[in-house]
């Protein structure tokens, strides 16, 4: 298998930045590519002081120093020049099939024949990424969980058309990447579907959400209870601050996504879509849930609102995660808990259902009249128990 030595990171927005840092803690030369010099210069110093904060607190690996480390740190806003050395790059730039084509093509016809190009991206299908470019064997994906240098997951995708070589290099190259929570947890993604293994067990949990918000809104119930009913003891953001920081529109284009891919039932919810009608969007607009005019809001979780079950949730996710295994996803519900532990840091659902599946198999046909929602129904893998043979 070839070596890699020499890493392009293309778009160095939120996600690229800490992808770097962690390429270069690794030892890899990087050279970081976006389109304009200041979006570069805020990811250099990004990483400049990560790495410095680091050093002071005696966390780089063995004698290194942080100036030692960015001497290998290159910048280019030219993609060709990006990639002319590269054995491996790392696509992290907004997600629009059409863009990531364009880069992934213009990318590969300039790199050296044994370069691999691994997406980041969070939902597009890897295959559709490498339609149009001519060495669809060298293109996989590669999904980092937000912030890169802490969350130890890292999915390695297979496209349809993905190299088992290029596969085995992602994983090599993922494995070798240091996190500074733990090691990393790089599992393979078997099949090109929608969400891979983490995002997509935790998908259909969004019905349930919304039918919960569209409820808490037409009774005027206040969003701190509602916040108080979902957040878990141990969360450092609850809930809703968390998606009103990840922004309304993007749940409501995630919604609509995952309603074209696998069912209508995910279509989004009436209160999300005046949020977003409204352009009341979460921290970037100053209000979503919460008022963010004064900064970061500080709900008071005291009292709840006590319209939420949160064993639905759990066997809504397994549920699911039987449809991951019945499709050939990845072959162990095993790997569905560890990946959503190493991705969210909170524990996956397959476990609690190996032993409660008759009881949660109840109560999502319960919940699926409720909700008039079929997507919500226990497949047969689910009710019968026999996703326990996928250990
Ligand atoms: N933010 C997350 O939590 C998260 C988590 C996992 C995966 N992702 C995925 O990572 C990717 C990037 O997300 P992000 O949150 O970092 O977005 P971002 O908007 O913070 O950064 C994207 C960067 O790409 C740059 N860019 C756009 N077109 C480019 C081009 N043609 N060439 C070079 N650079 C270009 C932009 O200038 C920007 O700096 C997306 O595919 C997203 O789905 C995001």
């Amino acid at each position: 298998m070839r070596n890699v030595k020499n890493i392009a990171i293309v778009g160095v927005g939120q996600m690229g930045k800490g992808i770097a840092q962690v390429c270069l803690m690794a030892g890899y030369n990087v050279i970081l590519n976006d389109v304009q010099n200041t979006i570069i210069e805020n990811a250099a110093s990004y990483i400049e002081n990560g790495l410095k904060k680091l050093e002071k607190k005696g966390q780089l690996h063995g004698e290194l120093t942080a100036a030692y480390i960015l001497e290998k740190l290159d910048t280019t806003t030219n993609l060709v020049d990006a990639v002319a050395n590269a054995d491996y790059i790392i696509e992290a730039i907004v997600e629009k099939v059409e863009i990531k084509q364009k880069v992934c093509k213009k990318a590969l016809d300039n790199s050296p024949n044994h370069c691999v190009f691994a997406s980041n991206t969070s939902s597009i299908r890897i295959t559709d990424i490498a339609k149009t470019c001519s060495k669809s064997a060298n293109v996989i994906g590669m999904h980092f969980f937000n912030p890169a240098p802490l969350m130890r997951l890292i999915e390695i995708i297979a496209g349809e058309q993905s190299s088992k070589e290029a596969i085995n290099i992602g994983i090599e190259v993922g494995e070798s990447l240091p996190c500074l929570r733990g090691d990393r947890y790089v599992p393979q993604v078997l099949k090109d579907r929608p969400g891979f293994i983490v995002n997509r067990v935790l998908a259909p949990g969004r019905i349930y959400s919304e039918y919960i918000y569209d409820l808490a809104h037409k009774q005027g119930i206040p969003w701190e209870q509602v916040d108080a009913d979902i957040t878990g003891p141990k969360e450092p953001m609850s809930r809703l601050v968390l998606a009103d920081f990840v922004g309304r529109d993007v749940s409501f284009h995630t919604a609509e996504y995952y309603a074209d891919t696998l069912s209508p039932d995910f279509a989004p919810g009436e209160f999300v879509r005046k949020q977003v009608a409204e352009g009341n969007l979460g921290a970037k607009t100053g209000r979503g849930f919460y008022d963010w005019s004064k900064g970061r809001p500080k709900p008071n979780l005291s009292k709840k609102a006590g319209i939420v079950n949160p064993m639905v949730y759990t066997a809504i996710g397994a549920n699911e995660g039987c449809r991951v295994l019945e499709e050939g996803v990845c072959r162990s519900w095993k790997v569905i808990d560890e990946a959503i532990l190493a991705g969210m840091n909170f524990p996956g659902p397959m476990k609690a259902a190996t032993k409660e599946y008759r009881q949660m198999a109840k109560l999502l046909d319960k919940y699926s009249e409720k909700l008039k929602k079929q997507y919500l129904k226990p497949i047969e893998l689910f009710k019968s128990g026999n996703f326990r043979r996928y250990e």
